[in-house]
């Protein structure tokens, strides 16, 4: 089959389209021909030695695909083959890609497949941000950085459809316009307006309850200033570098908390599997907006790479592959 590998670290150059074997099965897996392959800030991350990194190489790209089951490994129930199913799993910039059986989640005719692959590892990180780590109930204002990014464009949806007064930066009017769109209730230009004067201005000087920054070096002071009286940073990511080490001393003044998110830690069993089965429903009624900002084939994975690094990207990035 066709793959995109890398064999050392490096630009986005070093993503090459090459000739590889077909994964092999294990008991409890499916082959999944994929159609889309969701491509996420933390592949070029990975691809640049920064995340991630004791994973040998060659390496496989991609988290999450949609598309097709194929074929089943030992003791797989065989009525799986042909359905459509999207899941978080490895090595999807690829013509197939293998997965447990266990995290497939069905797909509704409403979704195509490049919606569905915007949605494993987006959705997933933005739904768990909102209802495991913050439980964000109505009322409440939160303000999500990168708002027009992938995990952006979801957070701030689930943000609003939960109640929340919604505040989103972005780094130019394009952005802006989009996240307007979705209903974001006050957009901040933090390329060229400032945070902290910002949301103080907007907020009669009260703050906001919960930041999700994920841009971490370049946005971590305001995010720690910008919140209310016993509000929440959860810091998801460092799109922007690492964000200094914390001095608990400084959370003592407004009853501060700081807290990380990551998709990858254990999490209760069967705990994505339902987030995921009610984000694609929620695709699939409408309720949630599925943006795909770029679209390119499964060859020009090193393009997709180098216009979501260069933040010209909004929404999903998608990598398509047959079909
Ligand atoms: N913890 C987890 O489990 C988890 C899961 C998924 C994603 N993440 C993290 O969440 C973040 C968003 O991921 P995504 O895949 O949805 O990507 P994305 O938001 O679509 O793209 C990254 C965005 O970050 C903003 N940004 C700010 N400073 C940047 C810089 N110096 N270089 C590049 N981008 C910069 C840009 O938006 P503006 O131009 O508007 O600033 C850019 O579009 C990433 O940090 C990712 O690692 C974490």
């Amino acid at each position: 089959m066709k793959a995109i590998r890398y064999h050392h670290i490096g630009g986005p150059e070093v993503l090459r389209l090459e000739d590889v074997p077909e994964p092999e099965l294990g008991p409890g897996e499916v082959r999944l021909q994929v159609h889309a392959a969701g491509v996420n800030f933390a592949d070029t991350e990975r691809r640049r030695g920064l995340y991630d990194t004791k994973v040998p190489l060659p390496r496989i790209l991609g988290s999450e695909a949609a598309g097709v089951v194929r074929a089943v490994g030992p003791g797989v129930d065989e009525a799986l083959l042909g359905q459509r199913v999207v899941t978080l799993t490895t090595g999807c910039y690829a013509e197939f890609a293998k997965a447990p059986a266990s995290g497939l989640v069905a797909l509704p005719d409403e979704v195509s497949f490049e919606e569905a692959a915007a949605v494993p590892v987006q959705g997933l990180t933005a739904y768990h941000l909102l209802h495991t780590v913050a439980r964000v109930q109505r009322g409440q204002s939160v303000l999500v950085h990168a708002a027009a990014g992938g995990v952006g464009v979801l957070a701030v949806q689930i943000a609003r459809a939960l109640g929340a007064r919604v505040f989103g930066t972005v780094s130019s009017e394009a952005k802006a316009r989009l996240v307007q769109e979705l209903g974001v209730d006050e957009v901040i230009r933090y390329d060229r307006e400032d945070v902290v004067t910002e949301v103080h201005r907007r907020t009669d000087g009260g703050g906001v309850d919960l930041v999700l920054d994920a841009v971490g070096a370049s946005t971590w002071e305001a995010s720690l200033r910008v919140l209310a009286p016993f509000g929440h940073l959860v810091s998801y990511g460092s799109a922007s570098g690492r964000p200094p080490a914390l001095d608990v001393e400084t959370l003592y003044e407004k009853s501060l908390k700081v807290s990380a998110y990551w998709l990858h830690t254990r999490h209760p069993p069967g705990s994505h599997h339902r987030a995921l089965e009610s984000l694609i429903r929620d695709v699939a009624d409408g309720r949630l907006r599925i943006l795909i900002g770029l679209k390119l084939p499964l060859a020009e994975a090193a393009e997709a790479h180098r216009r979501l690094e260069g933040r010209e990207t909004v929404g999903k990035v998608v990598l398509t592959v047959a079909g």
